[in-house]
């Protein structure tokens, strides 16, 4: 019998590059999709596809490799895990940086998932879509990512009931921390954006959210959450017979998820406010305005 295969996108780096691995290693045909696919290693049943998931013609240039590499055989899973994270308070936040944000992780999931789709309802496969704990909490200085997850969380809702009698299977899988490589380039996005703003928004939100980036890249290289911990997930959610729809990868992840059930908006709020500028902050930016 040939080999069941599964497009896994942002593959090349993280959370993507582990889960690619480990799905080639327990036996799936595996392709490991990215715009750079360069240093991919070369294992057996893992097969590097160029996929800029925010260009349309890009997806139907890989969806064409693919159908060749598989000899007709319908592709049997996607993990729709490509992502970037763009940091910014939302003041400073250029329209741009949000068209980025949200082409790259919402965006480009609908157009590989519709390219997909006609395979997997032939192969009666599955569907990982990769969010996070922010598409359950939104963060102050991660409103384009929050918006970004909290989009996620709702295709995901909406394709799973479209899909209920389609024999196609729709899961969310929510990391926490876990050190990647995004988190080097979070803060390096965030440098920039900072550096860009108007200096009367600097003297506003500069230091906290300088703090901020110095403060989450810091606790991510402590999580102990990792990147196998996450292909471990992906791994049952595409061995297990009947896969559920919704999966917590790390500890933080399973508490933010909880947090947003049982704690009121105010209480929320209240988690965030010692981080952020005070109110003689705002009143001197507002003298010198
Ligand atoms: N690490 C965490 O703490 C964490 C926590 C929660 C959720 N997540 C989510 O997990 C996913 C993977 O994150 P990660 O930590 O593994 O990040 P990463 O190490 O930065 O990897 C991101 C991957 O996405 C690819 N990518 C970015 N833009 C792309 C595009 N336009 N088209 C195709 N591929 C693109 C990158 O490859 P190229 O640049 O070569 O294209 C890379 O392979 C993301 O969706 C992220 O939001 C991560």
């Amino acid at each position: 019998m040939s080999k069941k295969s599964v497009l896994v996108t942002g593959a090349s780096s993280g959370l993507g590059l582990a889960a690619a691995l480990l799905l080639a290693r327990s036996g799936f045909q595996v392709f490991a999709a990215a715009r750079n696919i360069h240093d991919l290693p070369e294992v057996p049943g893992l097969v590097p596809v160029v996929l800029d998931v925010s260009c349309q013609a890009s997806v139907a240039a890989a969806f064409e490799q693919i159908a060749q590499a598989t000899g007709g055989q319908p592709l049997w899973a996607l993990v729709n895990n490509a992502g970037i994270c763009v940091p910014s308070p939302l003041e400073l936040l250029g329209a741009e940086e949000l068209r980025r944000q949200l082409d790259t992780n919402v965006i480009g999931q609908l157009i590989v998932t519709q390219a997909a789709l006609p395979h997997l309802r032939r192969s009666h496969g599955r569907v990982i879509n990769v969010t996070s704990g922010l598409g359950s909490i939104a963060v102050p200085y991660l409103g384009a990512y929050s918006i970004a997850q909290f989009a996620k969380m709702a295709f995901t809702d909406a394709l799973r009931r479209e899909l209920e009698h389609s024999g196609v299977s729709v899961s969310v899988v929510q990391p926490g921390a876990i050190h990647t490589p995004i988190w080097g380039k979070f803060r390096a996005t965030g440098q920039q954006l900072l550096a860009q703003a108007q200096p009367q928004a600097r003297a506003i939100y500069g230091a906290s959210f300088q703090a901020f980036l110095a403060q989450s890249e810091a606790l991510a290289k402590e999580a102990v959450t990792t990147a196998d911990d996450f292909a471990e997930v992906i791994l049952q959610v595409l061995t297990t017979a009947q896969p559920q729809s919704h999966y917590c990868v790390g500890d933080d992840a399973g508490e933010f998820v909880a947090m947003a059930r049982s704690l009121s908006t105010p209480e929320l709020d209240a988690l965030f406010s010692a981080q952020m500028p005070g109110a003689q902050a705002f009143a001197e930016a507002g003298a010198t305005a």
